[in-house]
């Protein structure tokens, strides 16, 4: 039977009595309303480790003023019925004030230059709540690993940054993109879509699919890569543009040619809705 705990203390203390029965503790971060991409995740974390915890937070401080912190979706019944068939123990579902109370006054602020490019670039504060929230989740939980997903590549590569920096010891796993059958990657904001803007969402992975092909055929300058993706997003009239990117990854340094690990990034707007796609290209 899944637990679940809204208190600091409350999930601190599961945790803690996981650990001293001997058992490694995988944890998955999510802001709910929760989806198939997620539950990759779950069964990711129960490959890994002993006793699963997830967290269901809609963490303001990654909001910026004019986002949609009010308006995102919040499930939590549905989540926690999700959550149990998965086999997941425990979790924690704090109130914002159980995060950030009035004395709080501590953020963790990655500079390094993972958070000054592509999200972070137009979202300057939004690394900072995530960094902040996540290192928080990992204090309260003492998780060996930690599971995330490819979807916010960079989320991973920032993750990844102030876990080296900060010493944190945990373990932090990247887990593939779950797309619907469209191609379109799953999101909790994919709710946002109308029906016909669903439809022409699914031109993000077209669009890396067609740079997939002409890497896997040998392309392997980036302005030609992009030029791929640019083509066939330009093709959906509903779509505009909001950047297309060819960075090394973990890094995220910004390549004309591909001779490493690189990550093909982008953000597009559907009518209103800001979605974000990528593919890894590993030559
Ligand atoms: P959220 O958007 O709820 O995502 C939680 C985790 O699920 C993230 O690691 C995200 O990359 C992963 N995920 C979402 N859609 C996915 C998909 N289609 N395939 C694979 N994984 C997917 O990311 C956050 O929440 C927050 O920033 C958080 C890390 C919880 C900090 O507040």
């Amino acid at each position: 039977k899944l637990k679940v705990f809204t208190k600091v203390k409350e999930m601190q203390e599961f945790c803690r009595a996981a650990k001293g029965a001997g058992k490694t503790i995988g944890l998955c971060p999510t802001m709910g309303a929760l989806h198939e991409g997620h539950m990759t995740l779950m069964r990711a974390a129960k490959k890994a480790a002993d006793v699963v915890v997830a967290s269901v937070f809609v963490n303001p401080v990654q909001f910026a003023p004019g986002e949609d912190y009010e308006k995102y979706p919040r499930a939590f019944a549905a989540d926690c019925a999700l959550l149990e068939q998965e086999g997941v123990a425990a979790v924690f579902h704090p109130a914002p004030e159980e995060m950030y109370p009035d004395e709080f006054g501590s953020y963790v602020s990655v500079e390094s230059h993972v958070t000054q490019v592509l999200e972070g670039a137009r979202r300057p504060t939004h690394f900072r709540g995530v960094a902040t929230v996540l290192t928080k989740l990992f204090a309260i939980t003492g998780a060996d690993r930690a599971f995330f997903g490819q979807k916010d590549a960079q989320q991973v590569a920032v993750v990844r940054s102030f876990v080296r920096d900060l010493n944190l010891p945990v373990e932090i796993v990247m887990v593939p993109i779950c797309r619907e059958a469209s191609g379109l990657a799953r999101s909790s904001r994919n709710a946002y879509l109308s029906g016909e803007e669903r439809t022409a969402a699914a031109v993000l992975s077209r669009s890396l699919g067609r740079a997939k092909e002409a890497f896997a055929a040998g392309e392997r300058d980036a302005k030609a890569l992009k030029a791929a993706v640019t083509e066939e997003l330009k093709k959906e009239p509903l779509a505009r543009i909001d950047y297309v990117a060819l960075t090394t990854f973990p890094a995220l340094m910004e390549t004309k040619t591909v001779t490493e690990e690189s990550l093909l990034s982008l953000a597009v707007f559907i009518g209103a809705t800001r979605l974000i796609d990528n593919v890894i290209l590993e030559p």
